[in-house]
């Protein structure tokens, strides 16, 4: 697609300027990066996935309006985007301890939190993603406490609802990191949901035998990294029943 001016190359999408103003094309690739690019891969076909899922999941959220950045899916590996001013901070939101809070906590992996938590980290692949409090948010500028308001009553129903919309095909939602970004429109100032949600950045496990379902299987050797992708696609019933048979062919082209 050389058509299109090169904005940015992160780790995992691309992204390209837009057909119009004000919009952006996210070119998810097959890439995988784990502990701050310390371990790098490639997922055949995880682009086209988490394209897919996205796509999806963005959908249904909007469909309980929640705002989000998503226009359409272009093709197998692209969307159109609303450019925002991205709030430089990862949103996480954890439902079971998993990952860093249970190393920091010294609790078993799977063991349910009494209340989901929400936790700020600064985006920072220089810093290693530093954890921070409201108080360094507000006072660096990052975001205001309205802002801050803002995004957590957001990732609370976003929480909400795809706990559900999971729980629903079988799956577990663990926790998630989500991105928010500022849109203007005149003097007007919205936060919307940005960036991507996928198995690269949520922990899925299977309801029924606990297996790993997301990138966890990248970062940790488990192997069957594709397959667990593919398989929360066709849960969302993004795949056709007979499973990933072809990423290339008709299902996913559309
Ligand atoms: N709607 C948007 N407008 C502007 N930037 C965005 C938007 N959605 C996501 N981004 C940014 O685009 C980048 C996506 O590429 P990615 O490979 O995930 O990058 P990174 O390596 O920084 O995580 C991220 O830095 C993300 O913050
Ligand atoms: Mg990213």
């Amino acid at each position: 697609m050389a058509r299109r001016r090169q904005i940015y190359e992160g780790k995992a999408k691309v992204l390209f300027e837009g057909p119009e103003p004000g919009t952006l094309v996210q070119y998810f690739k097959d890439d995988a990066t784990a502990f701050n690019n310390k371990k790098r891969g490639t997922i055949t076909g995880k682009g086209v996935l988490n394209n897919r899922i996205s796509e999806y999941l963005m959908l249904r959220l909007g469909e309980i309006g929640v705002p989000t950045h998503f226009v359409r899916r272009l093709n197998m590996r692209e969307q159109l985007v609303r450019e925002v001013e991205i709030i430089p901070l990862e949103v996480v939101v954890r439902n079971v301890a998993a990952g860093s809070l249970a190393q920091r906590f010294g609790l078993s992996e799977g063991t349910p939190l009494p209340r989901c938590i929400v936790e700020w980290y600064f985006k920072s692949d220089a810093l290693n993603d530093p954890m921070v409090s409201e108080e360094h948010i507000t006072a660096f500028g990052w975001a205001t406490t309205q802002d801050l308001d803002e995004m957590m009553s957001l990732a609370l129903r976003i929480n909400d609802f795809l706990c559900g919309l999971f729980l629903g095909v079988g799956i577990r939602l663990v926790d998630f990191k989500i991105e928010f970004g500022r849109l203007y429109n005149g003097d007007d100032m919205q936060i919307v949901l940005a960036d991507e949600i996928s198995p690269d950045s949520c922990r899925l496990w299977d309801i029924r035998t606990g297996d790993k379902m997301d990138k966890d299987r990248f970062r940790r050797d488990l192997g069957g990294v594709e397959e667990a992708y593919q398989e929360v696609a066709r849960r969302l019933g993004i795949l056709p029943e007979g499973g990933p048979r072809d990423l290339k062919g008709p299902a996913l082209m559309q």
